[in-house]
């Protein structure tokens, strides 16, 4: 079977609907036909600044939820990245196949780096592609493996990570020996880039958005009402898919199709001359289906804290297998003195 392997900050007290549509989703949805490797990166968490209490917490509210969607620890491998410290060794070997140039490219460094000044920009910043793509790599499978295929499903704005961590790939085999598969980036085309809903042309963002832009996916349902009511949408009253002209109730569209299921033209045909109100209703209804049942059982599970370290354990225990393997084949390929 082939491999999947992705991850995600725990930067938030929740996750949110653009982290949902993009990336959890498809998460659980491969659980059932890859061999599945998902990780709470931790260790991306403290390239900003942070609360170390407060990080211990969203990192366990971040596995609860991963739990609550329907990743089963049965078929799929969940676990916290810091309990596998070759995350780090295998990012320190790619670090140094990396150019400054090269990695100072990212735009996503960019965009980071430029609100917080050089000064508060921290070097873990400027190498966390590295640290993203040693996560991705440590779980290519090994030759004789079956299908050796290593697909990340992500939301568009980790592309070029993505590309970075395939050019390393094919930067350390080049130079060391066939040794990593050349992952592929797994963006779904409908929910690749859910936005603000008070922003349209903005991403919806844990850092960025204002609450009122935000959808969070243990939010209360009160609340998550009125931002779907309030969400900004144009001066007109119809509801058409224009993502110039009419970037709020396409946001909007995409959220309901990719929830619902029916495709953006139904849902249009739907809501022909409705204007917004009954639209946003609905999709109000549609989001509230979705995450309510997801919320109980984060809670629940939250509950119950011994219960979830263990379920982590077990994650980082297989986790470690394989990463252990891997990281024994690039120390000898990069020419290191084993322990003997
Ligand atoms: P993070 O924690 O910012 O986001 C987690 C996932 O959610 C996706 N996403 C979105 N998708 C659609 N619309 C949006 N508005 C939206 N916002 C976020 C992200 O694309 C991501 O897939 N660098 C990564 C974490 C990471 C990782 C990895 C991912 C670390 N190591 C290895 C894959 C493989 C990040 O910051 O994601």
């Amino acid at each position: 079977t082939p491999r999947v392997l992705s991850g995600i900050q725990p930067t938030a007290d929740s996750f949110h609907l653009g982290n949902y549509l993009g990336a959890l989703r498809q998460w659980v949805a491969m659980q059932d036909t890859h061999d599945a490797f998902y990780c709470v990166v931790d260790l991306h968490a403290i390239t900003i600044e942070h609360d170390p209490a407060v990080l211990r917490r969203r990192t366990l509210v971040a596995a609860a939820q991963l739990f609550a969607m329907g990743l089963d620890p049965d078929r799929a491998t969940v676990f916290v990245q810091s309990h596998v410290p070759e995350h780090t060794e295998l990012a320190w070997v790619l670090g140094c196949l990396t150019g400054f140039g090269e990695a100072g490219r990212m735009t996503q460094f960019k965009d980071k780096s430029s609100k917080q000044g050089t000064s508060g920009t921290s070097v873990g910043l400027f190498t966390y592609p590295i640290l993203q793509a040693a996560d991705i790599l440590l779980y290519s499978p090994e030759p004789g493996e079956g299908e050796r295929a290593l697909r990340v499903p992500v939301g568009e704005d980790q592309r070029q990570h993505l590309e970075l961590t395939r050019t390393l790939a094919q930067r350390f085999n080049h130079r060391f020996g066939d040794t990593f598969v050349l992952p592929e980036a797994h963006i779904p085309p409908g929910a690749a880039k859910i936005t603000d809903l008070q922003e349209p042309d903005a991403k919806m963002s844990k850092s960025a958005s204002s609450p009122q832009g935000i959808i969070d996916v243990l939010e209360e349902p009160g609340p998550m009402r009125k931002k779907i009511m309030r969400a900004v949408t144009d001066t007109g009253s119809e509801v058409v898919y224009d993502e110039e002209k009419k970037a709020g109730v396409t946001n909007l569209l995409r959220i309901f199709s990719a929830l619902d299921g029916a495709s953006v033209p139904d849902l249009e045909k739907r809501y022909a001359g409705s204007g917004y109100g009954q639209f946003k209703k609905d999709l109000a209804q549609v989001v509230l289906d979705t995450f309510a049942p997801i919320r109980k059982r984060t809670l629940t599970l939250l509950d119950d804290e011994w219960h979830l370290d263990e379920l982590l354990r077990r994650g980082s225990d297989r986790a470690s297998e394989v990463a252990a393997r891997t990281m024994e084949t690039v120390r000898e390929r990069v020419g290191f003195v084993g322990r003997g």
